[in-house]
């Protein structure tokens, strides 16, 4: 049965795209190398990021994970950064649940412990998502976080990702269900 509805982004896309070095307001987004692997493996240890990405992640894991990027990429599942300041890792960013179809994506970041509170994340959040708008194509990027987690709220509405509703019971954490409360940004968003 053809679609009358034309995909938004066209597969193949993410494929072809060399993947770039972002940089906005002192902070550089480049794609992960097998060397970030303690600052991987020091985040994946940080109680936040274990509660909120819900995984753990030992030396051999984390190595795995960095190595799956550039399959990621060819295979368009995922795209992903690290988010460097100073030429050292504080964060990562990236898209997940890619569909083309209807050109939308979802967001997850983190920030490393030590560089929480200087805007690490709004700057990557507003870098990434210039780039997935106006080099990929995509048409909306959403950022969903739970509703126990104000600082990841702040973070989507610094980026201009303002909040459109609560999701209720929409994510499974290790502690229970978690209402999320969903967030957006579309291409024509000024
Ligand atoms: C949420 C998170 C990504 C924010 O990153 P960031 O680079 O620190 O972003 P900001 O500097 O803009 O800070 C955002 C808010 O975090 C809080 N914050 C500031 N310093 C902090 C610190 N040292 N530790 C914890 N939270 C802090 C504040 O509420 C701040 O908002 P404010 O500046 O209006 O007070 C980061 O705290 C993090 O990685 N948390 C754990 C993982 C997580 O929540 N990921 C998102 C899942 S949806």
């Amino acid at each position: 049965m053809p679609s009358l509805v034309a995909d938004v982004v066209q597969p193949g896309t993410l494929a072809a795209l060399r993947q770039p070095t972002l940089s906005f307001d002192g902070v550089v987004l480049r794609p992960w190398q097998l060397a970030d692997q303690p600052a991987v493996v020091a985040a994946y240890s940080d109680p936040d990021i274990q509660r909120w990405h819900c995984r753990s992640m030992d030396d051999s894991e984390a190595a795995g994970w960095l190595a799956a990027w550039p399959e990621r990429w060819s295979t368009e599942s995922r795209a992903g950064w690290a988010v460097t300041l100073d030429d050292a890792v504080a964060g990562q960013i990236g898209l997940r649940t890619l569909n083309f179809v209807d050109g939308e994506a979802e967001i997850s970041y983190w920030t490393l412990p030590s560089y929480r509170g200087r805007r690490i994340a709004p700057r990557a959040l507003a870098a990434m998502s210039s780039w997935a708008f106006g080099s990929l194509g995509l048409h909306r990027l959403v950022v969903r976080h739970s509703m126990d987690n104000p600082a990841s709220c702040k973070v989507a509405v610094a980026a201009g990702f303002p909040a459109e509703g609560v999701q209720r019971g929409a994510l499974l954490h290790a502690d229970g269900w978690h209402d999320m409360h969903l967030h957006a940004r579309l291409d024509t968003d000024s």
